[in-house]
């Protein structure tokens, strides 16, 4: 067994990472499968990472949300050219409670809240302009008081079942560390680069 606590090392990562990533320390892919068995992937940012898992926001209708509600097996995968390090993390997707994701929502700006309710992430959309008379009519409707949470934008949270951190080495001799959890805990071994 591992006395090492991945997550936490995650944390430690992400938070040096911060100090030395000049834009959005938070970005990692998010890959998805789709019902045709083909794989998609996307930037999405960490806004929740504690011992449960790591957790982003996103428009529910969105392909990626579709096709993780369909299969919840997601990978997800951290790069930071600053610090030379990569981190992988797999498993099961589910839903954040209304709760986390109402107190997520409120912390955002609020030109941010408003482009939640106007985009319909992922569908066809004909023309800018049309974009911006959604955003103008949200605006209007929410002009005052706070802007709520659309039911169709909510947060996942990745639960790891596996967590593999990678380490820039001399003449590719990088160092590679894979956590697996089973019912004991987490077990780790290393890998050749
Ligand atoms: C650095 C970066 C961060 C992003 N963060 C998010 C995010 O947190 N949530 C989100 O829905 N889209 C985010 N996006 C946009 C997605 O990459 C993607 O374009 C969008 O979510 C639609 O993906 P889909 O059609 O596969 O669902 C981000 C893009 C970049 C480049």
């Amino acid at each position: 067994m591992s006395e090492v606590d991945p997550l936490a090392r995650v944390a430690d990562w992400l938070a040096q990472a911060r100090k030395h990533e000049p834009e959005d320390a938070e970005a990692m892919s998010l890959a998805t499968v789709g019902a045709d068995g083909r794989p998609s992937v996307r930037m999405v940012l960490v806004r929740g990472l504690d011992a449960r898992g790591l957790v982003f926001y996103t428009n529910l209708t969105s392909r990626k949300a579709r096709e993780l509600v369909a299969n919840p097996h997601v990978a997800l995968c951290f790069h930071w050219k600053s610090t030379g390090r990569q981190i992988r993390v797999e498993g099961p997707a589910s839903a954040v409670d209304d709760a986390e994701a109402d107190a997520y929502f409120a912390s955002r700006p609020r030109d941010s809240q408003i482009g939640a309710w106007a985009s319909k992430q992922s569908s066809q959309l004909k023309g800018r302009f049309k974009l911006e008379q959604r955003v103008a009519r949200y605006a209007a409707a929410f002009a005052i008081g706070p802007v709520p949470r659309p039911e169709f934008w909510s947060g996942f949270r990745v639960v790891p079942e596996r967590i593999e951190f990678w380490e820039k080495g001399r003449f590719r001799l990088h160092q590679r560390e894979l956590f697996e959890r089973d019912d004991a805990g987490w077990r780790s071994a290393r890998l050749y680069p």
